[in-house]
């Protein structure tokens, strides 16, 4: 039984990891500042032993040199997410996900602790549009700094350079992970995730709002299987100084996706067209405009020997059950 330090835990993806390693014996503390995450997701760890929340921020240094001090491993999944948080607020996200990471780092370095950090697919910018699988190496593409669209894009690709450059230089064990879409229960609607919009817009009957075309697609990732890559990734030693994709390489269109979450849901609902000039008014600030973007899995298959379990299907129960029970 291990003692970890969850940054970011009472969000989407990192309440689900602190689910998981209580239930596999482990004890968790998180150390979270609730800007998106929602205390409600750890409801059901409240009064576990096993568990502790801390309310506080990663920018605040001797808070987090106490926490990392006080534990075995740290996951490092708080950040400032979503594309109007950091459209609004561009600079205090950038500081957020910089200074935060370094925070994390530092302390982890000091202590000797193993970190995973949470990384994006948005490091690849527009790359992967022509529908070429995303491995590891492949390049970015990506537009002016200083549109502040690109600052999450470019602040996870300097957290992963500064990762790897603590264990490289420092000795520190690190292990990267660049997420792609991953979707499930507790993840919500207003930050432009589309398939928690569409999920719940057909429970209520209200039309589904496709943006463009529909003919851009995407790959979703169940996040109980993103959680299971994180356990195994966490639990091999062959991570260690290295970066692995995690997502589903199994592409939809959004238009493909709105017939499929209505017609799963039995919905009455419609489906409306709307341009990106009317979805995004403040135009060139959307992320859903790439056109295609597709995770090569084959390294973490290889190497660790995990893949996605869950389609679609899943993901559309799961969603839809979630919301009927808030
Ligand atoms: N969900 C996805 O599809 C996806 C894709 C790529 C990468 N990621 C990465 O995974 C991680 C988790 O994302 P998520 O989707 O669960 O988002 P989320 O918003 O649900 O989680 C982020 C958490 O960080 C917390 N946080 C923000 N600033 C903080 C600060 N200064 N101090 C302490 N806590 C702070 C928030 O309150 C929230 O609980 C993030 O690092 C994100 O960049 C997610």
């Amino acid at each position: 039984m291990a003692k970890y330090l969850v940054t970011g835990g009472a969000g989407f993806i990192g309440s689900h990891v602190c689910d998981a390693l209580v239930s596999r014996g482990d004890s968790v503390v998180v150390l979270d500042n609730l800007s998106t995450g929602i205390s409600h997701n750890l409801d059901q760890l409240v009064g576990n032993p096993s568990f502790d929340f801390i309310s506080g921020s990663i920018l605040d240094e001797n808070l987090v040199g106490s926490l990392v001090a006080s534990v075995d491993h740290v996951l490092h999944f708080a950040a400032a997410v979503g594309v109007f948080t950091i459209v609004d607020k561009p600079l205090e996200s950038l500081t957020t996900n910089l200074r935060g990471t370094e925070n994390i780092l530092e302390a982890a370095a000091k202590h000797g602790k193993p970190v995973l950090i949470a990384s994006s697919s948005e490091i690849y910018g527009t790359a992967g549009s022509d529908g070429k699988p995303l491995n590891e190496e492949s390049n970015r593409v990506l537009g002016s700094p200083l549109k502040s669209r690109w600052s999450y894009s470019e602040a996870k690709a300097i957290d992963e350079s500064m990762g790897m450059f603590y264990h490289l230089e420092k000795g520190l064990p690190v292990r990267l992970v660049r997420f792609f879409n991953t979707v499930g229960p507790r993840q919500v609607g207003h930050y432009g995730m589309v398939v928690p919009r569409f999920v719940d817009a057909a429970l209520h009957g209200t039309p589904l709002a496709v943006y463009g075309t529909g003919n851009q697609s995407r790959c979703f990732c169940h996040v109980y299987d993103a959680v299971a890559a994180v356990l195994s990734l966490i639990d091999s030693d062959v991570a260690i100084g290295q970066v692995f994709n995690v997502g589903n390489d199994v592409e939809i269109t959004i238009a493909d996706l709105a017939k499929k979450v209505i017609s799963s849901l039995g919905s009455s609902s419609s489906i409306e067209m709307i341009s990106y000039e009317d979805a995004y008014p403040n135009n060139g600030v959307g992320f859903e405009d790439m056109q295609r973007r597709i995770p090569d899995i084959s390294k973490i298959k290889s190497v660790i020997g995990w893949e996605p379990k869950l389609g679609l299907d899943a993901i559309i129960k799961d969603i839809a059950a979630s919301i009927g029970h808030n």
